[in-house]
């Protein structure tokens, strides 16, 4: 059934009309510091179908439940020491810890795809503290993009892949992190880090020593199951860590461009990570259109660093190549 989407401000009227159609069982889409989210009242099992349907996802892989604070967090899931140092120093922020649900968790089952663990997060951004304060439930949000297209990192790109699929989205500008949020499962013996992510490895490991890292290409166990290898996919094909530009690709750059390409973006020109994040999958939609408009075979894609954030650009970059 098709919808005409508002799209609203994110002053107090635009917030409380947010609020208010979540609490409606509606689908609103919103900004936070890393992508925007598919926002749903996650206590509301029909609200959260509703995602799933709206997205196209084929499976119902579980979603994050976002709090507008940690002590609102942890009264659905049930935190370790580990967690709270983590929560301390992270939240709000970039980072979703999988925990163990609490007997009285109010996330619907579906949320969490019938697990007994649930993913929490806490995000930074002011829209989606403010929206979270005023909606007073956990929201369950995944990034608001069609199943296995690339994340929205503006209201625009959601109305790209949304509109008239959900009721509203809130209009907050780019999101600064432009990556997801790192995924980080405390419910087993050890930490294991899911989805490499706007938190670094190393940031985390200065907290929690004993973090494993994530095996992302180790396709035979994915143990985060939204985590398939083919994701974020762009219509042309990625050529990665290429040194020259063919007749006819496109190219996004890191640091100083090789010369000659059709088309161009540049992630950050003077090589820096969090740059290159933030603009990440706007270059890579924006190639992708109007390098098809041009008739472009492929995109030619520069090396990236992998320490530091360039891990989970990396990540992002192997799985829109991946066919
Ligand atoms: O930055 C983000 O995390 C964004 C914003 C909107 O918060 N959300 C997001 O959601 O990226 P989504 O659904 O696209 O990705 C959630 C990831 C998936 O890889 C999923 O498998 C994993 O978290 N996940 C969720 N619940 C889990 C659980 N109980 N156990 C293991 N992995 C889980
Ligand atoms: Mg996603």
């Amino acid at each position: 059934m098709s919808v005409a989407t508002l799209r609203l401000v994110p002053d107090a009227a635009g917030i409380a009309q947010a609020a208010a159609l979540l609490r409606a069982g509606q689908l609103v889409a919103f900004p936070t510091e890393t992508v925007y989210g598919l926002g749903a009242d996650a206590t509301d099992e029909a609200a959260v179908a509703a995602i799933y349907g709206a997205k196209n996802r084929p499976s119902f892989n579980p979603l994050i439940a976002h709090y507008a604070t940690a002590a609102a967090a942890f009264g659905d899931v049930e935190p370790s020491a580990l967690a709270e140092r983590l929560a301390e120093a992270f939240w709000p922020g970039p980072l979703t810890l999988v925990l163990p649900r609490r007997p009285l968790c109010t996330v619907a089952r579906l949320a969490g795809a019938g697990l007994d663990t649930q993913a929490v997060r806490v995000p930074a951004h002011p829209v989606a503290q403010r929206l979270l304060a005023a909606v007073g439930r956990a929201v369950a949000a995944p990034s608001a993009n069609l199943s296995g297209r690339v994340s929205p990192t503006t209201a625009q790109h959601v109305l790209e892949g949304l509109d008239g699929r959900i009721a509203a989205v809130i209009d907050g500008g780019a999101c600064a992190v432009g990556l997801e949020s790192t995924v980080v499962d405390l419910s087993g013996s050890r930490p294991n880090l899911l989805r490499a992510g706007g938190v670094t490895l190393e940031a985390l490991r200065e907290v929690a020593p004993a973090m494993a890292a994530a095996e992302d290409h180790d396709a035979a166990a994915p143990r985060s199951p939204g985590q398939s290898l083919s994701h974020y996919s762009p219509d042309l094909p990625l050529r990665l860590n290429a040194t020259e530009v063919a007749e006819n690709e496109a190219l996004l750059a890191f640091g100083p461009a090789i010369p000659g390409a059709v088309l161009s973006f540049n992630l950050s020109e003077v090589g820096n990570l969090a740059e290159a994040a933030a603009r990440l999958f706007a270059g890579l939609r924006w190639l992708d259109s109007q390098g098809r408009a041009l008739g472009c075979r492929g995109i030619a894609v520069m090396p990236v660093p992998r320490e530091g954030l360039g891990a989970a650009i990396n990540d992002r970059l192997s799985r829109a190549a991946h066919r």
